[in-house]
């Protein structure tokens, strides 16, 4: 079982005791407005007893970790491959409780995140896509060393509400 470590956090998989947690920080339009709609809102049990279910079901390396502090789920953060001759790119997404916002958290989850796709799943490039009304999200990607390439222009449609989606990268050689 891969645990990451960080200053502040645990990153593990997730389990079926963690229903509860997931309801309590998910259950918030604050988080759904930034995130795709498979995020749904209201978030109830049967949300989070099929999450818990997919992403804890998945094959080695899982690439979907609860964000812990102690041992209660506060947020989650994982990497979607991409296919075909993009299958070395992998989309980075997470989301915090609103209760633990504003202390770095994400932040140590994004660079705890990115070095485990580098490392561990083989990747060669990471990307975000942020939601333009997000300034939070793209300040967490420049912190962990994610550039700016470009903005997606009417590229998301979220409560009848177009908006553009900002593109954030790392490649390996970024970091070195
Ligand atoms: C985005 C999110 C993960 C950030 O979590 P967090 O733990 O508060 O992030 P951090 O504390 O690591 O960093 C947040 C940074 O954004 C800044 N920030 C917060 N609100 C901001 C705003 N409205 N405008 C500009 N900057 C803002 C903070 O000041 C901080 O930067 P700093 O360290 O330079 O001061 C969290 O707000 C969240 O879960 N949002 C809903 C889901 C989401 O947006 N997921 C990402 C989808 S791409």
């Amino acid at each position: 079982m891969t645990v990451l470590t960080t200053h502040s956090l645990t990153l593990r998989p997730w389990r079926a005791s963690d229903v509860d947690a997931l309801i309590v920080h998910a259950d918030d339009r604050r988080i759904a407005q930034n995130l795709r709609d498979r995020f749904p809102h209201p978030y109830g049990r049967a949300d989070a007893e099929s999450w818990i279910e997919f992403a804890s079901s998945r094959p080695s390396p899982n690439p979907y970790f609860a964000i812990c502090v102690g041992d209660e789920a506060i947020g989650s953060i994982g990497i979607d491959a991409f296919d075909d001759v993009h299958r070395r790119t992998g989309e980075l997404g997470y989301w915090l409780g609103a209760a633990h916002w504003g202390r770095g958290y994400a932040t140590e989850a994004v660079v705890a995140m990115t070095s485990y796709g580098f490392d561990q799943l083989g990747l060669a490039r990471m990307q975000a896509g942020v939601f333009a009304w997000n300034p939070a999200s793209t300040r967490v990607l420049a912190k962990a060393g994610y550039q700016f390439e470009g903005t997606l222009r009417s590229h998301v449609v979220k409560d009848g509400r177009l908006g553009d989606v900002l593109l954030y990268a790392v490649i390996r050689a970024d970091l070195t």
